[in-house]
């Protein structure tokens, strides 16, 4: 429980006084609002192949099946709310002059929370885009386009804007994300297994660069040795508790990295 996580005193004194707080999230961040981790026993790399599923080719091979997959991911994502750990760090944002989210997730749940500076290192399920002339595709475009959708202009593949195994994380936002782990005065490394490169090394790099880096997470991973501070358990309880530990006054601009 929240309630016997204890939070040391340094960290709400660094919390008070931090202008620059970088966050980094992973699967278990959306665990409570119920969406599956990739890792661990109910995770669903244990059930599904991701080179079947999360890897270009598979998609070349047959795109009726990752698409199946992905519709699957998005019903289940349009059903689902933000938890009280998002929305935590949506009002810490406003309480530092630089505040970001590096997340590895692709639910869209942050912003639904209500942060703004949101890096996007694995991309959003809810973009699509064309493998043959790059045009973008909304979601109620997609639905009038089948099973397996295709360009209208080009009839190329479309596909979900999501970064699959072997490829590339998208350069503005890894560029971006790095910077602010390098800045940051404290960095929150957060409901990740953090073995996923190069996204896993923004928590080491932060702490190269002199953060205070703070793990939160329900069991021990490779990074913990390394962090400064380790919250064991929920981030949606976690995190709300770091909330009402702190105060500070409220930035009316906020500034990027
Ligand atoms: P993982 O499934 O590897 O790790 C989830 C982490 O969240 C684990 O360390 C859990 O202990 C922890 N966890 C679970 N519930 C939690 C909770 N309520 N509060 C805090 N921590 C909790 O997920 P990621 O690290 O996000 O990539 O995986 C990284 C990447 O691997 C994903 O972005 C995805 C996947 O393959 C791609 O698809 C490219």
């Amino acid at each position: 429980m929240s309630g016997n996580v204890l939070i040391s005193p340094e960290l709400i004194s660094r919390l008070e006084h931090a202008e620059r707080v970088g966050v980094f999230t992973g699967a278990g961040m959306s665990a409570e609002s119920g969406v599956p981790t990739f890792r661990g026993e109910e995770g669903i790399w244990k059930k599904f192949k991701p080179e079947e599923l999360a890897n270009f080719d598979a998609f070349m091979r047959n795109p009726g099946l990752v698409w199946e997959w992905y519709n699957h991911r998005k019903q289940l994502i349009g059903g689902i709310t933000p938890n009280a750990g998002h929305y935590a760090l949506a009002a810490m944002e406003s309480r530092h002059r630089l505040f970001s989210i590096a997340t590895q997730n692709i639910d869209n749940l942050h912003q639904r929370a209500g942060s703004k500076t949101i890096h996007e290192l694995h991309g959003n399920i809810g973009r699509n885009y064309c493998t043959g002339c790059g045009t973008y595709y909304a979601e109620e475009q997609l639905a009038l386009l089948g099973d397996v959708p295709k360009s209208n202009s080009c009839r190329g593949l479309i596909r979900p804007d999501v970064v699959w195994f072997g490829e590339m994380l998208p350069a503005g936002e890894w560029d971006a994300a790095v910077r602010a782990a390098e800045r940051s005065d404290i960095y929150f490394s957060i409901g990740t297994s953090a073995v996923v490169y190069p996204a896993a090394s923004l928590p080491i790099l932060a702490k190269s660069a002199g953060a205070y880096v703070v793990e939160i997470n329900i069991e021990r991973t490779d990074f913990s040795r390394h962090a400064d501070e380790v919250l064991p358990g929920k981030s949606g309880e976690i995190l709300p508790h770091l909330l009402a530990q702190y105060a500070r006054p409220t930035i009316s601009s906020v500034e990027t990295h």
